[in-house]
Order: structure tokens, then C-alpha cells, then sequence
């Protein structure tokens, strides 16, 4: 198979494309032949080692693919050679070949293409579970998402319109938010104009977001802390921003509100069942047309380290893709 192989910690260009030798196929293991890979942050962490989970060298980064069936373990009765499906893979997705547990394969609706498939699951999957697990958002509160063009948070935005929530959506990037509000922001915020806080309050009649969804941390998680609601709850989803804040207890007592932790990875090895009945929401509403995911980029496989500094280079909307043919 061909793979990126990341063979010692470092930036994208020390990604190795080369011919490698398949992964072996275990008793409960699906062989999946990779058509596409979703492109996520996390990514970008895992290859430079600051990640918190750290695969042995060599390993191909990629987390999330879709593909077609070649193989099945014999322990394997949920799909079988030839299925089209999505699969979470953790590491090893930035590749022609892919091994994963038949558990963390999904059936791919025949209607979807690979390109929508391979970054539907890390997104969608921890937006969902973060608004409706983590958050219990409920229809009618004020959602404010950070990073609203980003891949988390352009599917945060979706899954909080669906939930019937006021979306608010902040980024920095005027073209790249005018794509969250295309899908479902009410309001949007350049958060590089200045605070955004004053203007959260604004919309909110003084009282602040219900609920803020925050991928990038740093000043922005600082200043969501003075607008959010009595009984808010802050959801810490990750730090794309560089700065881990450590919020001041004084500000958490006096709003009464909450900081929830999100970390879907370890929720959904250990709640299979409640994360694919969530994985299946999400596909239902793909069906409806109630979400649409958005790719704005894709590479082929030879191209992984320009993929990824698309990435880190904040020209990403929604979503990147690496495709395998
Ligand atoms: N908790 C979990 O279970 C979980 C699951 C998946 C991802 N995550 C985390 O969520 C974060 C976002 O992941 P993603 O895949 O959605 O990334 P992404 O597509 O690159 O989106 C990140 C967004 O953050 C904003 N941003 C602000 N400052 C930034 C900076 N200095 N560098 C890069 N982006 C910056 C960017 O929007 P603007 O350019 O508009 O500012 C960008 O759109 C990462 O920290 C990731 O590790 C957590």
C-alpha cells in the first residue's frame, strides 16, 4: 500500500510517501480500501508529537476514511467484502490501505460520496456529542461557536440550528464566515475587529450565550467567560488558538455557569452504542438536507504536507480531504 509516513516528529514536509507494507488483519479487524481521508487538527498535533495520543513510528496520521470493504476478520458479521463505509480509524487514514475494528465502522449511505463520507465522523461526532451529551443545548438558547468556518465549528453551527438554537458563529475571516452563515448562523462576528463580547451581550438582550462552543481557546475562551449566561456552559473542544487558558474560578462562580470538558475520542470508545445512535442522527439529517457538509479543499495523497499546512494556514472552510485515486 502507499501511505504518508510519519517516521520522527516533525512538520508536514517530513511526511514520507512511500510504498509500505499492508497492516495485518486481526479476528474482529475490517481491511478497508481507503478512497478518502478526512483532514483534521489533530493531525497537525500527532505528526509534531503534541497530541495526546501518540501512535509508534512509522504511522500514517488520518483519523477518519471512507472506502470500500476488502477484507473482514473472522469475528467481522456487521459488514462485510465490498460495503461501502465510513470508518473512525484514530491514525493510519492518510493511506490506500486502512485495518480498523469492525466497531468503528459505519454503513455509507449509497446516496453519499467518499469525498462527504471520509469528514463526516470527528466533526459532526464531537459536535453532537458535545452540544446534546455535554451541553444538553436545548431549542430556543443562544449558541455562540468560535472558529464557526472551521471544521469542528462550521458542524457545530449546523447541529446547533438543528437542535433550534440561536447560532452565533465567530471567526477571522469575513469571506470564510459568510460560509457559516450560509450554514445556519443567525449572526456572525469577525473576532479580529476587536471584543467580541459587547457584541454577544448585544444580541442577547445583556444576558450572554447559553451555550459557547470553543475549538480555539486562549483570549477567545478569556473573553467568552464575560459573556455567557447565568447557568451557561462553556465547552472547552480545543486550543487551535496555541494558549491552554486557565480560567479564573472567580468569574465561573459569579456567572454560575459551567466549564464542560469535551473529549469525544474517549467518549466514543467508551459509549460505542450512544456515539453510533449519534453518528446516525447525524447521517439522518444528511438525508433530510438538515446538514451539508462543506469541503473546501482537496489533495491527493503525494500532496499530504500541502494538505496539512492548508490546515494550519487557516485557509481550510468547513473541511479537507486527501484523496486516494
Ligand atoms: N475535544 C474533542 O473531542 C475534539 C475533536 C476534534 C477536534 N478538536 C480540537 O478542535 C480544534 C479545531 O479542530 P478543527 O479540526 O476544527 O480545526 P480547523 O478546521 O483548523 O479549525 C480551527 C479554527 O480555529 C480558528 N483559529 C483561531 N486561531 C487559530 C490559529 N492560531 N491557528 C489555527 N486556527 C485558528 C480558525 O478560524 P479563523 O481562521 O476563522 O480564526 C480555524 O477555522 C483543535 O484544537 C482540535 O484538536 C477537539
Amino acid at each position: 500500500m502507499r501511505a504518508a509516513l510519519c517516521k520522527a516528529y516533525g512538520p508536514p514536509e517530513s511526511l514520507v510517501i512511500e510504498e509500505t507494507d499492508s497492516p495485518p488483519l486481526f479476528p474482529a479487524g475490517v481491511r478497508i480500501d481507503v478512497k478518502a481521508a478526512g483532514i483534521n487538527f489533530p493531525d497537525v498535533l500527532m505528526i509534531k508529537g503534541e497530541y495526546q495520543f501518540k501512535p509508534p513510528f512509522p504511522f500514517a496520521p488520518g483519523a477518519e476514511v471512507a472506502g470500500v470493504v476488502s477484507e473482514v476478520g473472522a469475528d467481522v458479521t456487521n459488514v462485510k467484502v465490498g460495503d461501502r463505509v465510513i470508518a473512525m480509524c484514530g491514525a493510519g487514514g492518510f493511506a490506500t490501505e486502512v485495518v480498523v475494528g469492525g466497531n468503528s465502522v459505519l454503513p455509507m449511505p449509497d446516496e453519499m460520496d467518499f469525498v462527504t463520507a471520509s469528514g463526516l465522523t470527528l466533526t459532526y461526532g464531537t459536535s453532537i456529542y458535545a452540544l446534546k451529551q455535554r451541553a444538553q443545548l436545548q431549542a430556543g438558547e443562544t449558541l455562540l461557536v468560535h472558529g464557526a468556518s472551521g471544521g469542528v465549528g462550521l458542524s457545530a453551527v449546523e447541529i446547533g440550528r438543528a437542535m433550534g438554537a440561536h447560532v452565533i458563529g465567530t471567526g477571522g475571516d469575513d469571506e470564510k464566515l459568510k460560509v457559516a452563515l450560509e450554514h445556519g448562523c443567525d449572526h456572525v462576528i469577525n473576532y479580529r475587529s476587536g471584543d467580541f463580547k459587547d457584541e454577544v451581550k448585544a444580541l442577547t438582550d445583556g444576558k450572554g450565550a447559553d451555550v459557547i462552543y470553543d475549538p480555539v481557546g486562549g483570549d477567545i475562551f478569556d473573553q467568552s467567560l464575560r459573556c455567557i449566561a447565568w447557568d451557561g456552559r462553556l465547552l472547552v473542544i480545543g486550543f487551535a488558538g496555541g494558549r491552554i487558558p486557565a480560567p479564573p474560578a472567580n468569574l465561573i462562580l459569579l456567572k454560575s455557569c459551567s466549564v464542560v470538558g469535551v473529549f469525544w475520542g474517549a467518549w466514543s470508545s467508551r459509549e460505542p452504542a450512544a456515539n453510533r445512535d449519534n453518528l446516525n442522527q447525524v447521517v439522518q439529517w444528511w438525508r433530510e438536507g438538515t446538514i451539508k457538509p462543506h469541503v473546501s479543499h482537496t489533495f491527493p495523497l503525494d500532496k499530504t504536507a500541502d494538505a496539512l499546512y492548508a490546515v494550519i494556514n487557516r485557509q481550510v472552510v468547513g473541511k479537507a480531504v486527501i484523496t486516494m485515486d
